[in-house]
């Protein structure tokens, strides 16, 4: 008598948000590397568990494409399904591009994050900390989330990519609302594409030394519309998930004993919490996703042409097969996959400039804040009920209040 097959695990609910490694480890027993999922509305899919398998699926662009219009499930999809802002048909960005024209479009963002020097972008980084911390830290409690890790990376970035400074919180509010999805997301959108629309016409008119007049003088027959669609990609895939790396190592550096010492004593642990982070609560947990262009084998399933695919950043991250379970810090390892693989990966000068965003806002906290302390038990702290991005709802802490700095040190 054979066993039946485990039924498909329905892709949300409590236990990805308290305890998605354990439900990982039940996922690869049950299903193995490739396990099938349904997501909201009954809609199936595939998720990639296994570190090899999603090596695969990321390297080969043309049998996993990113183009949505394969998908063999668009005629059960109802017009007002929840996750078509993020499994889009025909959006016109980067993310649905694909081939030699996606190549063409990933060297301009490239090219223009790259534009930046990375000695400014850590003072504008500093500056911008010092001036959020200023706000907090005559107050000797705070909540890091929204205080400070939801305010900092769109701040930075509205500066390198040529916003004026007195932009900065306006454009951080419209974002968080539109991420929120609650009251003031539409209003947040049409903020945000207002502004965009207005700095593109202005950067045309007068170039500047910032990353949208780069992306203007480079654009390789892009229309406006299309910059604009990649510039707003630009501001929300780099916005949530960099708070979240804020968040998630601030949180692992005041919970974890392994960190609680350096804490104190100095700021060479910064980076290894932010790896540690990475490898073990990294904010993008699985991508949506990829589509296949036939019918193929993975993990020795068989996948129809058509099927969705997503990609399951922590479970590979996390494969027995490539991580032995000694309980060490992973130090200076980077072979993980949050930040994707392939041609589809986050651009490497994104990477570097999320980096260094996050870890000056690491540093100056505890330059600014050196006695913080969480404020709540550790089991109290919760995270965002999504599979999606992981990051904490709040993260509140207390510490000795100190006077403000003013606008520069
Ligand atoms: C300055 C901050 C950032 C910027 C400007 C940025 C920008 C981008 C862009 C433009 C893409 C699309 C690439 C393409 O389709 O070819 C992308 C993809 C991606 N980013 Fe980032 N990103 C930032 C930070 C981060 C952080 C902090 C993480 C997670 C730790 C992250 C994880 C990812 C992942 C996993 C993908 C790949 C999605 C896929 O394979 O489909 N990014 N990012």
């Amino acid at each position: 008598m054979t066993t039946p097959e485990p039924q498909p695990v329905y892709l949300g609910g409590p236990r990805f948000q308290t305890d998605p490694a354990e439900l990982y480890r039940e996922m690869r027993r049950d299903h193995g590397a490739v396990a099938p999922v349904v997501l909201d509305g009954d809609v199936p899919a595939w998720l990639v568990l296994g570190y090899r398998e999603l090596h695969q699926v990321t390297s080969d662009p043309a049998l996993f494409s990113r183009d949505s219009d394969l998908w063999n499930q668009w005629d059960n999809i109802p017009a007002d399904w929840p996750l078509l802002p993020m499994i889009g048909r025909k959006q016109p960005s980067i993310l649905y591009t694909v081939g030699a024209r996606h190549g063409e479009r990933a060297a301009m963002i490239s090219e223009a994050l790259e534009s930046v020097d990375p000695f400014e972008l850590k003072g504008y980084a500093e500056q911008i900390a010092d001036e959020l911390i200023d706000a907090l830290c005559g107050k000797g409690a705070c909540d890091l989330i929204a205080q400070y890790a939801m305010l900092l990376p769109l701040r930075v970035l509205a500066r390198i990519y040529g916003f004026a400074d007195a932009q900065g919180p306006g454009l951080v509010s419209a974002m968080n609302d539109m991420i929120n999805g609650r009251e003031g997301a539409l209003e947040g959108q049409r903020h945000l594409g207002g502004s965009m629309f207005a700095l593109l016409a202005a950067k045309q008119a007068a170039p500047g030394p910032d990353v949208v007049s780069h992306m203007l003088a480079n654009r390789a027959g892009f229309t406006l519309e299309e910059v604009a669609q990649d510039l707003m990609v630009m501001m929300a895939a780099g916005h949530q998930p960099t708070a979240d790396w804020i968040g998630n190592s601030l949180r692992l550096m005041l919970t974890d004993d392994r960190f609680a010492a350096s804490l104190a004593g100095g700021r060479h642990s910064v980076g290894e919490a932010m790896n540690e982070v990475l490898w073990e609560d990294t904010p993008t947990q699985n991508v949506a996703g990829r589509w296949t262009s036939r019918d193929t084998k993975l993990g020795g399933r068989h996948i129809a042409a058509g099927d969705l695919v997503l990609l399951g950043l922590a479970a590979a991250n996390s494969d027995p097969h490539v991580r032995a379970d000694t309980g060490a810090l992973t130090g200076g390892n980077n072979a993980f996959f949050s930040f994707g693989h392939g041609e589809h990966r986050c651009p490497f000068p994104a990477q570097e400039v999320a980096e260094v965003i996050a870890r000056t806002g690491i540093e100056v906290l505890l330059d600014r804040l050196p006695d913080v302390d969480l404020a709540v038990p550790a089991h109290a702290l919760s995270r965002r009920p999504s599979p999606w991005l992981r990051g904490l709802t709040e993260l509140p802490v207390t510490y000795t209040p100190t006077p403000a700095l003013g606008a520069t040190r």
